[in-house]
């Protein structure tokens, strides 16, 4: 596993050292499976194609060509008002490569929280292509996902899941694309990679912002509804890699935990899974995560029954550029059924998520999984905020992840 992971890091580094070649051929040239996109056609001349105006017939179509088909996976009858409703199934869409399917595992993408939806990994705001696509044009099938209690997977239970709005521009601006115009910690400065301004009146940003909707507050609901329709959806298509977008990294810690022989691999663009923690804006923070990586339960060795038993200490001084972490006292409980599934994490040069990112890898490995960290710049792709996926140079970033799963084979 070490030793893969090394190798794994020098040949991204290869990669990196070579900054001349072109984002869509250095992804592409990976392993050389496909050809690059096809440019998008040229719009007739005078017609704005940004943001929504792309919507227009005449500005074509922004994706590459795949077949899409529709299910919901799992759930269950409850009586309600006007008879027994299905609640806790999960909206799960089918991409398959127009050319076939040739890599062997699916992909299973989660977007994050705060109200994106399995539309997040489509074109990107700015009419790009997506990541989606992108993994599609490389042959991989690809399955798309809305969390339980969001989009086409609300819920019916409206007791359990009661809905929150979703973040407002502003915030967006100051957490996301506007980072450096901020700097809520140091690192927010070395931002470069959204694609336009990351402010209101900005084509791609308002396409971001409007995709915002919103989700539920019940988190422990959201979390057993996932359990039990995620380990659903896994069983029917197979062992997968799971693509996990900041809050989505909770899926792949709880569908290891039930049905990790179903996980090729954890794959997590910033999961928010920090120990124990979330962090304010500005020091200090407030608890989050009970279990450590969840809010329900998940099996410990040895065995805890509440999470008050984890015995939880603050390691290291918190300044805004590195915060502290809360780990478990040594000798710590180990999670021998989510370490046994193999986990990426990237974080990105400009994202808060550089501030405490070790405090999740660090607690990966205290409870005995081997994660690799890839921290992108170090492997010279820079200026990245926490929407990685979506920036300019996402094409990149899909490769680093594409050669980590060509590295499990
Ligand atoms: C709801 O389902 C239960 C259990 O299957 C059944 O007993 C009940 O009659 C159903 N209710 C309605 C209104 O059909
Ligand atoms: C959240 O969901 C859990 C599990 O369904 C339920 O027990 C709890 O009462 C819910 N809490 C709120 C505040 O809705
Ligand atoms: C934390 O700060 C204290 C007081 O400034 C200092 O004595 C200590 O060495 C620091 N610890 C670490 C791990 O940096």
């Amino acid at each position: 596993m070490v030793r893969v992971a090394a190798s794994f890091l020098s040949a991204l580094a290869g990669l990196a050292v070579a900054p001349w070649i072109p984002q869509a051929l250095a992804a592409d040239a990976v392993d050389g499976l496909n050809a690059p996109p096809p440019p998008p056609p040229p719009p007739p001349s005078g017609r704005d194609c940004t943001g929504v105006k792309a919507i227009h017939p005449a500005c074509g179509q922004i994706e590459p060509p795949y077949r899409r088909d529709f299910f919901y996976v799992g759930g269950s009858l409850l009586p309600g008002a006007f008879g027994n409703v299905t609640v806790g199934q999960l909206y799960v869409e089918k991409l398959t490569p127009a050319q076939g399917v040739r890599q062997p595992k699916p992909l299973v993408f989660f977007h994050g929280g705060g109200g994106f939806t399995g539309g997040t990994w489509l074109n990107t705001p700015d009419n790009r292509r997506g990541f989606a696509a992108w993994f599609l044009q490389q042959g991989y099938q690809v399955y798309l996902v809305d969390q339980p209690g969001l989009g086409r997977s609300s819920s019916n239970d409206l007791a359990n899941f009661p809905l929150m709005a979703g973040s407002g521009p502003e915030l967006v601006e100051a957490g996301f694309t506007a980072v450096e115009d901020y700097l809520s910690y140091p690192q927010a400065a070395l931002h470069t990679q959204w694609p336009g301004t990351g402010h209101k009146g900005d084509p791609a940003f308002d396409q971001f912002a409007a995709a915002i909707i919103p989700s539920s507050t019940n988190r422990t609901a959201t979390e057993l509804a996932m359990r039990t329709a995620g380990c659903q959806l896994l069983s029917l298509i197979g062992p997968s890699y799971l693509i996990q977008h900041s809050y989505g990294g909770h899926w792949g810690i709880l569908l290891s935990n039930d049905c990790g022989q179903n996980v090729a691999g954890s794959i997590n663009l910033e999961s928010s899974t920090i120990p124990f923690w979330w962090y304010g804006v500005g020091l200090g923070g407030t608890s989050q995560r009970p279990w450590g990586l969840t809010e329900t339960k998940i099996d410990y060795v040895p065995a805890i029954s509440s999470p008050s038993e984890l015995q939880v200490i603050s390691v290291g001084n918190e300044t805004l550029a590195h915060r502290n972490c809360y780990l478990q006292k040594e000798p710590a409980r180990k999670l021998p059924k989510i370490a046994k599934v193999p986990y990426l994490l990237l974080t990105t040069e400009a994202s808060v998520h550089i501030t405490f990112a070790h405090c999740l890898n660090d607690y990966m490995k205290q409870v005995g999984a081997k994660p690799d960290w890839v921290k992108l710049a170090d492997v010279g792709i820079k200026g990245n905020g926490h929407f990685m996926y979506l920036e300019k140079n996402s094409d990149l970033i899909a490769g680093v992840v594409h050669k980590w799963i060509q590295g499990r084979r």
